[in-house]
């Protein structure tokens, strides 16, 4: 697949309908961007972008309707921040509703929502009639693109569509601020300064180093290692080994051979694509950790594709 470049915003927006990639800029960098609310959409992101991690995702709006959709509460200070800065570089992290897939939010109970400054990225979120979920339209570990040639560049056989909306102004990523009832916490740096926030809501509190990653989110906010864990002991181990001693639950990539001596099993794509599992991975997770079980046997994926992020994961999971 070669990306078409162009400036057809309903071309654009057609493809993320159909749960396509595309690329857009905004006025900090260009995001690649798919329908928030399709977990398979956003499971390729993550696939063209070869990150090893399944960090979360900011999701774009073009709307307060849209804001509501996917947001569960929003505190007054973040109502008077939005008033004041969007739309505009600044993210803000709230409380997410039911409908956000896991896999655009890491797991997290949370979802960063932001309403981009350039018009055209809202003509196309407002055309698409979704919230778009966008990360930085770069390969893991490369530079964030601010023209549509670099994320050609990047990117450029792997999604479906570029809109081209000319160098970004701002040119470095959006602010991103976590609300908590009164409290302003800085998780990101980025192109709305800080002190321009604290004349609109007072101090704004800075992440100590001893603070979660997730909270501090940068640069790689899945770093700790037991955020993602759930409440039941998770091991690693591998394809044949037999279920160790109590209740245990297997969580696996493709059906087991013999399924007998778990008391639970989450396959997470029984015809073997690791996008499908993607997008079963958090769920499953959290629905064997709800069995009360005494531990979850967790076999490792192919280290490939969007195997490398789910290993990662369950690392993560079972330290
Ligand atoms: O300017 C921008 O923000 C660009 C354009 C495309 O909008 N997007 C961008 O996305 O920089 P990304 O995925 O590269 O960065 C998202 C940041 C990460 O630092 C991530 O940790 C943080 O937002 N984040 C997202 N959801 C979060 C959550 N629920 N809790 C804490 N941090 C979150
Ligand atoms: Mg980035």
């Amino acid at each position: 697949m070669t990306a078409i470049v162009g400036t057809d915003v309903n071309a654009a927006a057609e493809r993320l309908r159909a749960g396509g990639l595309v690329a857009f800029g905004t006025e900090t960098v260009y995001g690649l961007g798919a329908n928030a609310l399709d977990p398979a959409a956003v499971a390729r992101v993550f696939e063209a972008k070869e990150r090893p991690s399944f960090d979360p995702l900011i999701v774009h709006v073009a709307s307060w309707e849209t804001v509501s959709t996917v947001v569960a509460d929003v505190p007054p200070t973040a109502a008077t921040l939005t008033d004041r800065f969007w739309p505009g570089p600044l993210t803000l992290v709230l409380p997410k509703r039911e409908v956000v897939p896991d896999l655009v939010t890491a797991g997290l109970p949370s979802v960063a929502v932001r309403m981009p400054g350039h018009a055209a990225a809202r003509s196309l979120i407002e055309a698409a009639g979704v919230p778009v979920a966008a990360p930085s339209a770069n390969r893991f570990g490369r530079l964030s693109p601010t023209t549509a040639e670099a994320v050609v560049e990047q990117l450029g056989d792997r999604i479906d569509y570029v809109l081209d909306v000319g160098p970004c102004a701002v040119g470095v990523e959006s602010t991103v601020l976590r609300v908590d009832g009164d409290e302003v916490l800085l998780l990101r740096p980025g192109g709305t300064a800080v002190e321009e926030i604290e004349a609109v809501v007072g101090p704004v509190r800075m992440l100590e180093e001893s603070e979660h990653p997730v909270a501090r989110a940068q640069p790689a906010p899945g770093m700790l290692p037991r955020h993602y864990a759930p409440r039941t002991p998770i091991v690693m181990a591998a394809d044949d080994a037999e279920p160790p001693a109590g209740r245990c639950g297997l969580l696996t990539f493709l059906p087991p051979a013999d399924a007998s001596g778990w008391a639970a099993v989450e396959v997470l794509s029984p015809s073997g694509d690791l996008r499908e599992a993607a997008t079963r991975f958090f769920a499953s997770i959290r629905s064997l950790d709800g069995l009360g079980l005494d531990t979850i046997v967790a076999r490792p994926f192919p280290e490939e594709g969007l195997g490398r992020a789910l290993n990662d994961r369950l690392k993560r999971a079972a330290t």
